[in-house]
């Protein structure tokens, strides 16, 4: 018997009796699963106060704006680890000794190549392609080069496949890149880190050596670290629910590409630039700080506002830092910026946004890092999917762990037509 209970009172009915389950932090739960058999669902539309499973991967506290991946606070992990340690503790729960860290660097750079043949996947693609798209299609498309780690019941599978996802999307994002301007495919390198070998992939060419700036590999190991992974958000929801059919692991993760590809969700870094630049000057924020208040027209703050967070997003903070640093050193004046800072002034000061509890969130600064490093808007969410692989492949593998596991199947409230006799064509006319 739980210790916490929540009765459930329904004219004409027994009480319910409900558990109420705790977790080690955050709001408790009670437990519906017993409702179905009572002949009631529960009802909650963009599950606003779902918890759609038990997890000991990441957790936010959306009031105080706190973000922890397996207990670690996201501001420390940002400026004292680097993106691939963040992932080794999203993955086994712990940090790793330098042995352990330096063999798991070791194997994820030894699966950085991609198979010969997919460079052919690129070709069947128009050069204007969105680089999501091609994503979509090249990762999912992984699963039909990789018969021997497929069985989701398999630990070591499910462990190989990780290893060659979270190797192989820079590769493969660096290759979307490349095709669009017309360059030859650069081969990832052993003795370059993981931001670094990214950005030589992305930016190098056979015609001379390319240094990369030690500085932007390390703003773009954060923003790596910065988008690892959220709870049950919109895109490790879809992995998680398309893992629960025992789909194949690239098929899961081409999943998660396409939800996050969503301007509402991973997409809203491109949308936030396109948005900077379409206000383009201090002068014109009122205007559009007036539209995104206006019910009647669909304009929002691109950047702004967060299922969770009604406090600032810590990942916006730390990536402000950022920024700000990267303009510094690459000594760029950006006037985007400027607007951002200004916009960023008048909504947190703006009642409406006050009332509303809408921050910055995580794609407010991204942006603008990744056009100071030379990243097309059109890859904004490609780097987002990079950095978020390791939080589904984490999520994707807590579920298959946990032997309760079982197929994800919602129900619904009918509201259609009641059942009624159906006359053929001719009985109709
Ligand atoms: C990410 O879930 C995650 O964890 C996501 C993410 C992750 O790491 O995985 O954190 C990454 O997706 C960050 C969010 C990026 N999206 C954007 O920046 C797009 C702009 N933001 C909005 O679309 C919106 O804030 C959402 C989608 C992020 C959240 O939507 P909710 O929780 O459904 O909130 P809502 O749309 O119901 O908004 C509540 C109110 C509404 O007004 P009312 O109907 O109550 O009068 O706030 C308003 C909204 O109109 N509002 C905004 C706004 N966001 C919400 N008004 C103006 N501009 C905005 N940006």
């Amino acid at each position: 018997m739980a210790d916490k209970q929540a009765t459930l009172n329904i004219k004409g009915q027994e009480p319910f009796e409900l558990p109420i389950m705790e977790g080690t932090v955050g709001p408790d739960v009670i437990d519906v699963r017993t409702l179905g058999s009572k002949g009631f669902f529960t009802f909650d539309p963009g599950f606003l106060a779902t918890a759609s499973c038990e997890s000991q991967i990441t957790y936010i506290d959306g009031d105080a704006g706190i973000l922890l991946h397996r207990g670690y606070p996201i501001d420390q992990l940002a400026n004292n680890a680097d993106y691939l340690e963040v992932c080794y503790i999203l993955l086994y729960g712990e940090t790793p000794t330098s042995s352990q860290y330096n063999e798991f660097k070791t194997i994820v750079a030894r699966h950085t190549m991609v198979h010969e043949q997919i460079a052919s996947f690129f070709h069947g693609f128009r050069r204007d392609a969105h680089p999501m798209a091609v994503m979509c299609g090249v990762v999912g498309a992984l699963a039909a080069f990789y018969h021997d780690s497929l069985d989701v019941n398999n630990d070591k599978h499910r462990e190989i496949a990780a290893f060659r996802l979270l190797s192989k999307m820079p590769t493969l994002a660096a290759m979307c890149y490349k095709y669009s301007i017309g360059q030859p495919f650069i081969y990832p390198r052993n003795d370059l880190t993981y931001a670094e070998n990214f950005l030589h992939m992305m930016f190098a060419n056979p015609c001379e050596e390319y240094e990369v700036n030690p500085v932007v590999a390390r703003a773009m190991d954060k923003i790596f670290t910065l988008h690892a992974d959220h709870e049950q958000n919109a895109s490790t929801s879809t992995v998680r629910l398309a893992g629960s059919s025992g789909a194949n692991p690239f098929a899961c993760i081409a999943a998660g590409i396409a939800s996050l590809w969503g301007p509402a969700h991973g997409g809203a870094n491109e949308a936030c630039l396109r948005m900077l630049e379409e206000i383009g000057s201090v002068d014109n924020i009122e205007e559009y700080v007036a539209r995104a208040k206006d019910k009647e027209d669909p304009f929002r703050l691109m950047g702004f506002g967060h299922r969770v967070y009604k406090n600032y997003d810590p990942r916006a903070t730390v990536m402000r830092d950022a920024c700000h640093d990267v303009l510094k050193e690459l000594n760029i004046e950006d006037p985007l910026l400027d607007v951002a800072m200004e916009l960023e002034r008048i909504a947190l000061s703006d009642e409406y946004f006050v009332e509303k509890k809408l921050y910055p969130n995580v794609d407010f600064y991204s942006g603008i890092i990744l056009k100071a490093i030379g990243i097309p808007a059109s890859m904004f969410t490609v780097i987002f999917a990079i950095s978020r692989t390791i939080g589904w492949i984490a999520h994707w593998n807590e579920m298959h762990s946990d032997p309760t596991n079982r197929i994800g199947r919602p129900r619904q409230l009918y509201t259609g037509a009641p059942q009624r006799e159906f006359k053929a064509l001719h009985e109709r006319e």
